[in-house]
């Protein structure tokens, strides 16, 4: 190997040293940025149906809610008054299951990703104020 090779070589592991040292921005101390929680680890792992409130409040009530557009679309077919699937108490956990996963009329489906199996259970048990299949 060429002496010019060997420098040409020694010069480029310099500027990619260099460029290792500016590449990471350390954060200015005291201005740590906290990392945004992305869904609910503790839900997802393991639910039981004590969470199936505040997992319905997390996953469904933004449409299923008083002014939701579940709740609104729902409450064309049937009596207003009922329209919010807190107040039904005609609902299944099958039937609750099967409109989640394959999704019905307007509602869009919605996949494990979104709502895991124990999640959904814990959900429908929930609804369905504890009534079986
Ligand atoms: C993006 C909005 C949206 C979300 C989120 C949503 N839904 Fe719905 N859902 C709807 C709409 C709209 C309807 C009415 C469908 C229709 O009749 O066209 C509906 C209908 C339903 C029905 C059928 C009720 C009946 O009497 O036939 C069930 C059960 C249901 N949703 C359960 C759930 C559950 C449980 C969740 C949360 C895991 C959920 N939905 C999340 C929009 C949503």
């Amino acid at each position: 190997m060429s002496l010019r090779l060997i420098l040409a070589g020694a010069a480029l592991c310099a500027g990619a040293a260099a460029l290792a040292q500016v590449a990471p921005q350390p954060a200015p101390a005291g201005r740590a940025v906290p990392l945004p929680v992305i869904g609910n680890k503790a839900h997802a792992a393991k639910a039981g149906p004590a969470d199936g409130r505040s997992l319905f409040h997390e996953k469904c009530a933004m449409c299923h809610g008083p002014v939701g557009m579940g709740t609104g679309l729902l409450a064309r077919r049937m009596d207003p008054a009922i329209a919010e699937l807190e107040k039904r108490d005609d609902l299944t956990p099958d039937y609750i299951q099967a409109a989640v996963r394959g999704g019905i009329g307007n509602m869009p489906w919605m996949a494990r990703g979104e709502v895991s199996d124990p999640q959904l259970a814990a959900i429908a048990a929930y609804l369905s104020k504890g009534k079986k299949p």
